[in-house]
């Protein structure tokens, strides 16, 4: 790829994504200050980034800014802008509490409303247009996550000379609940735009197919779907497929071996008050990661005596998100009052059950966390892949440390059986699990890290953008342009 030529005449990739890799803001004087912002996505996408010098299409996070395309680290960085309406319809609205929801097994009642999905088409037609101006002839555009699904196809409406990819980050749920969705038929036809749909697990991928046979005249054939054309004749071929995504694992493994960071960690079991088990939870405060459960199973097995809490502690981050949501604030509610009455009834001076840490902190701190957890508990309810379980084994060269983790995670299917597997409805259960990490020997956590690591460690999130992006540009040109 060759990025933009001297005839400005575009980028040959372009990533959109709902959020720009960097936090910015326009000073007075009109320049632009920006700070890379932490996450998954940009370190997945900088090495395929900076070797085609692509542009990537995003808001900033704040309402109402906007500012010509600037560079920034190496990339072309192209704000789109959404009004403080439009961040409550589209985003707050039918992202997080329409699609979050319905995608997550209707864990939390997703709500319909003809304004929020009227300003979620509005605003994915925004992020099309954007993209089309900055994508060279022919180029690849590589669109991200659920707030984007109509992208694909306005996109392709504007530009059919594009090879257009779309990746899912979240679950794509099974057609009997997806079906509840006024809007079913636009969703699936948008993401059919695009000439590769990825997903993390095939068990997504075939919830899609499903969709697309229960919900369109289009015809599927293994993980291939032929769009009929108007006409009916056969058009166009689409592929679903499952791409798992991981980690920057050089990255977690590097930092939590360097001096400083597993000083911080010895620090951080002394301030602890040097328990003999730290159990560690490391979520968004989000009612899909199973926060309740896992602290309701943790103060269970206080009670039962089961686990000391003269002896042991749990650790809970919980990063602050999506705070306008009504189901995210209610579940702050009910997660601080769970804590405030184990805290109560099992903390004494100096030490608490429950260490709760409605923060967010960066790397290297989550690292010397990472290292200084005997147990780490992931026990979402519903979860694309769980980046969090991943991190957790990157940073354990060691070989120490309990991995607890949801079946109901896309890294669950990866992972097995090298974690220890938990229902996290089943409440019972997951305390005899949580019992069982905190009792293991260290022969078995050695032989269980061990092979946790050989599959993590051989599997970064490098590899995960190549191997995207290798399958859609080399998708035969006829199943494009037909
Ligand atoms: O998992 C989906 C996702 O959109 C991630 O891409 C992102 O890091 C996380 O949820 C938080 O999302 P938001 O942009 O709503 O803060």
């Amino acid at each position: 790829m060759s990025g933009q030529d001297s005839s400005n005449a575009g980028y040959d990739l372009v990533v959109v994504a709902n959020r720009l890799p960097v936090d910015f803001s326009v000073g007075s004087d009109g320049e632009v200050e920006w700070q890379r912002s932490p996450g998954g996505l940009v370190s997945a996408l900088e090495p395929v980034m900076k070797e085609a010098d692509g542009a990537w299409v995003g808001w900033s996070g704040a309402p109402d800014l906007a500012h010509e395309p600037f560079e920034a680290d190496g990339m072309l960085l192209v704000p789109v802008t959404l009004s403080a309406g439009e961040i409550e319809r589209y985003y707050e609205g039918f992202s997080n509490d329409t699609l979050w929801p319905l995608y997550h097994d209707v864990i939390a009642p997703p709500t319909y409303h003809r304004q929020w999905f009227d300003s979620y088409r509005k605003v994915n037609q925004r992020f099309a247009e954007a993209a089309a101006a900055q994508a060279a002839q022919g180029a690849v555009v590589w669109v991200h996550d659920y707030q984007l699904q109509l992208v694909p196809k306005m996109l392709r409406e504007l530009r059919p000379d594009l090879r257009i990819g779309f990746f899912d980050h979240i679950p794509f749920p099974a057609v009997e609940l997806f079906q509840q969705l006024p809007w079913r038929h636009s969703i699936v036809e948008g993401l059919l735009g695009a000439d590769l749909v990825g997903f993390q697990r095939g068990g997504d991928a075939s919830n899609f197919l499903r969709s697309v046979r229960r919900l369109t005249e289009h015809t599927t054939r293994g993980s291939m779907v032929t769009i009929k054309n108007d006409d009916g004749t056969p058009g166009r071929s689409v592929r679903a497929a499952a791409f798992p995504i991981s980690i920057d694992t050089a990255f977690f493994d590097e930092l939590a071996r360097s001096p400083e960071v597993q000083a911080r960690a010895k620090e951080v079991r002394e301030d602890l008050g040097d328990p003999e088990i730290v159990m560690l939870g490391v979520d968004r405060l989000d009612y899909t990661k199973g926060i309740r459960h896992r602290i309701k199973a943790y103060g269970e097995l206080l009670q039962d005596g089961r686990i000391d809490p003269a002896t042991a502690t749990l650790v809970q981050v919980a990063s602050p998100s999506r705070e306008n949501v009504g189901a995210y604030q209610e579940l702050r509610e009910h997660v601080e009052v769970l804590v405030g009455r184990i805290n109560g009834e099992y903390g004494e001076i100096g030490h608490s059950a429950i260490h709760y840490l409605h923060h967010s902190y960066p790397p290297a701190e989550m690292a010397a966390l990472y290292l200084a957890a005997d147990v780490m508990l992931v026990t979402s309810l519903r979860d694309g892949m769980n980046l969090v379980a991943k991190e957790y084994i990157a940073a354990r060269s060691d070989l120490g440390g309990v991995l607890v983790l949801s079946e109901f995670t896309g890294a669950a299917d990866e992972l097995a059986p090298g974690p220890l597997l938990c229902n996290p409805h089943d409440i019972d259960g997951m305390k005899d699990i949580i019992a069982r990490a905190a009792e293991m020997s260290s022969v078995e956590k050695r032989r269980r890290m061990r092979n946790l690591r050989r599959k993590v460690m051989s599997d970064d999130v490098a590899k995960w953008s190549k191997s995207f992006l290798g399958v859609l540009t080399a998708m035969p040109a006829r199943d494009i342009y037909v």
